[in-house]
């Protein structure tokens, strides 16, 4: 059985928002949760291109326009909708997506059993 646990209220984030959480299950490991309008995702923080936490010291995620990803250190560019690198040093790489649902209020990891488990 499928197994959910909470990341945050969805209240927690704007319209156009991001927010780092910890991950639940794996230590030393944040997720990027991204709301944009009507749509959430949820991302391992970690840039594809070295490795390392997308965000500045300030936790900013979105270019100026919030139209995409922005890793701090050499730019790569990601949209949103798929983590996909579309510009930068990791172009065509992506961003580990996890699973998460929408349920009372909160936005939710789902299939933590598999993960426990993988
Ligand atoms: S570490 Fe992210 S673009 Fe280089």
């Amino acid at each position: 059985m499928s197994k959910k646990i909470l990341l945050c209220q969805i209240a927690e984030l704007e319209d156009v928002a991001t927010k780092k959480v910890a991950h639940p299950l794996q230590k030393n490991l944040d997720l990027v949760l991204i709301k944009n309008q009507q749509d959430y995702y949820a991302y391992h923080n970690i840039c594809p291109h070295f490795s390392v936490q997308l965000d500045n010291a300030k936790g900013q995620f979105f270019t100026y326009n919030q139209r995409w990803i922005m890793c701090a250190h050499h730019s790569a560019m990601f949209e949103i909708e798929t983590g996909l690198c579309v510009d930068g040093p990791c172009k065509s790489r992506q961003l580990t997506a996890e699973p998460i649902v929408l349920e009372n209020g909160g936005i939710y990891l789902q299939n933590c059993s598999e993960i426990v488990n993988s």
